[in-house]
């Protein structure tokens, strides 16, 4: 895109319509990700350790010992890790080139029998008798509510009796103030959208009818001033929604808490934890 396209841009894009997300799934983009995920100065991909010890320790009260344990878009494999020296038998899947060679490397390291799979779990296969699916860290509201479905009715089908699901989406609000929130920009050197010198300007569009906020993420190289777009689109889901569509896909007994170590923590307030049973 060049600068005169960039101005005469559609001022209100339909959610989806510019990209469904990040490009988490691009090698390069992937890379540069990884020291996001494993940085511990901000929660921005993946928590800090202090955090991600505490939620671990929370979800392995949540399932019987020896469990076998879904993680589902694990990024790095920080969680599953940590349930894997928890005693539970673990497999993640995340299409993040970068973040599943270290998952891959890290257990390799550290003697750790856990399965990683390089896919995208709108298609990957989620295997049987899981006692446990997880799915968190906010991901969930990214994906089209017809992605979701399936991907709520392959988790279902692959837990045994009396195994549960845990999500961790958004909440409501957090998405509405996202699509409304103004737009902003930063300069730098390099960064997650390009290794180069660029500006990133950010514009956000809340749907309301649909309730679904829309990113923009434009990227302006400071040597050739061309630009990328980079879009995503959130869902914003009430607890009646999670209902809904969690009982459409089979689950019962849905719960709801404060966050993935069960109390009300200010860092993760934008953040809601479900838990849904397999009876
Ligand atoms: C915010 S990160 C969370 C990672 C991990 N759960 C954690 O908390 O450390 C979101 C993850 O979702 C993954 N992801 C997004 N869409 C995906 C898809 N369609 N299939 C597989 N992984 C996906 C990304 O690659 C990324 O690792």
């Amino acid at each position: 895109m060049n600068l005169t396209q960039l101005v005469n841009r559609k001022p209100l894009p339909d959610p989806w319509s510019e990209g469904e997300k990040i490009p988490w799934n691009d090698p390069e983009f992937s890379a540069r990700m990884l020291e996001h995920h494993l940085t511990q100065e901000h929660d921005m991909a993946s928590r800090r350790l202090t955090i991600i010890d505490k939620q671990c320790t929370w979800i392995n009260k949540q399932t019987k010992p020896h469990s076998k344990i879904l993680d589902l878009a694990c990024g790095p494999g920080l969680y599953s890790e940590r349930l894997t020296q928890r005693g539970h038998k673990l497999t993640g899947i995340d299409f993040g080139p970068a973040s599943i060679k270290h998952a891959k490397e890290q257990a390799k390291e550290k003697g750790l029998d856990i399965t990683y799979k390089l896919e995208d779990i709108r298609t990957a296969d989620y295997g049987t008798d899981n006692d446990l699916v997880l799915f968190i860290y906010g991901e969930f509201n990214v994906f089209k509510t017809s992605d979701i479905k399936q991907i709520l009715a392959k988790a279902h089908k692959s837990l045994t009796q009396g195994g549960k699901l845990i999500i961790e989406p958004n909440r409501y609000e957090t998405i509405k103030n996202e699509g409304n929130s103004p737009p902003s920009w930063y300069s730098t050197q390099g960064g997650l959208f390009s290794p180069k010198p660029h500006i990133c300007l950010m514009e956000n569009f809340w749907h309301p009818e649909q309730n679904t906020a829309t990113n923009r993420y434009i990227i302006i190289d400071a040597a050739t001033g061309e630009a990328t777009l980079h879009a995503s689109s959130m869902i914003a889901y009430t607890r009646d929604d999670y209902k809904t569509l969690l009982t459409e896909a089979g689950f019962t007994d849905i719960e709801f808490y404060e966050s993935l170590t069960g109390e009300e923590i200010e860092e993760q307030k934008h953040l809601e934890v479900v838990v849904a049973h397999k009876k």
